[in-house]
């Protein structure tokens, strides 16, 4: 079972492994968390493993206790492995740190959550992250991987290592950049009239489409005509479209400019 939008990669175990995907939509009206009573008894029951990810790329959405608790109950109702994507379990605003599967009671008897370095430490391409959770997952995880890679190059645990059990300051500092940088963002937008959600983690935006355009026709117009580059929604997912992905990935007056070149367009 897998989120729509969601992480395009879940696709590539999915085709390895020769299963089959089911995708549960995420959508607004439901703060982009899946409604389990929307899925199907046989739907569920056929299920082997579901994919989760909060805070959520694409939509910049966060889970909550009382989601991941549901989720607990639903994985031990039908019998699904959980695995939570914690990719941007650092990045929160507002003071909020973000909610992990495994803060959910029993949730290591139905899952893992895995973690990458990539994003929190800036070590993306350096191909290091953990997974942690229920023994016999992670006793499978350590088979495959012990097939596929045998190992990880001893300098890149040795810094991963020191990532994560050094000084965390650095991890305080990008999390304020990235804020800072949402901030200006959806100040910029709304200041052109774009009626924007402000992201409550992770270092992407996702912003609802103009009527009369779909994401693909919208993310062409803003690259040709504004020369701003984001991702069309439907690229993660059919429910994906009408949307749009911003990167939070340049400085704050890179974002207000890019704003100002897309409120020249005159399409709010
Ligand atoms: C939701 C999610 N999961 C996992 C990853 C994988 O990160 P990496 O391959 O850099 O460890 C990413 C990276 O974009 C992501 O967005």
């Amino acid at each position: 079972m897998l989120p729509d939008p969601g992480y395009p990669d879940y696709m590539s175990g999915i085709a390895l492994a020769d299963a089959k995907p089911h995708f549960f939509p995420l959508l607004e009206k439901n703060h982009f968390l899946p409604d389990y009573d929307a899925i199907s008894d046989e739907a569920l029951n056929l299920s082997k493993l579901m994919f989760l990810n909060y805070p959520n790329n694409p939509t910049s959405a966060v889970a909550t206790r009382e989601f991941f608790d549901e989720t607990v109950n639903v994985a031990k109702k039908h019998n699904i492995c959980v695995v939570h994507d914690f990719a941007y379990g650092a990045i929160g605003f507002d003071g909020k740190k973000p909610t992990s599967f495994l803060e959910s009671e029993r949730a290591k008897d139905v899952g893992i959550e895995m973690y990458t370095l990539s994003k929190t430490y800036n070590m993306a391409g350096w191909r290091v992250g953990f997974a942690v959770g229920n023994p016999s997952v992670i006793d499978s995880l350590n088979l495959i991987q012990d097939h596929l890679y045998v190992s990880l190059f001893g300098a890149v645990q040795e810094a991963a290592a020191e990532a994560l059990l050094g000084n965390q300051s650095a991890v305080n500092e990008l999390v304020e950049t990235y804020e800072t940088r949402r901030n200006a963002l959806v100040r910029a937008a709304q200041s052109i009239g774009w009626d924007v959600t402000a992201p409550k983690g992770t270092f992407f935006a996702w912003f609802k489409v103009p009527d009369g355009y779909t994401s693909e026709e919208f993310a062409d117009l803003l690259l040709n005509e504004a020369h701003v580059v984001v991702a069309p929604g439907k690229g993660f997912g059919e429910t994906g479209e009408g949307y749009v992905r911003i990167g939070l990935l340049d400085e704050p007056e890179r974002l207000e400019e890019a704003m100002e070149r897309v409120g020249r367009l005159g399409v709010f």
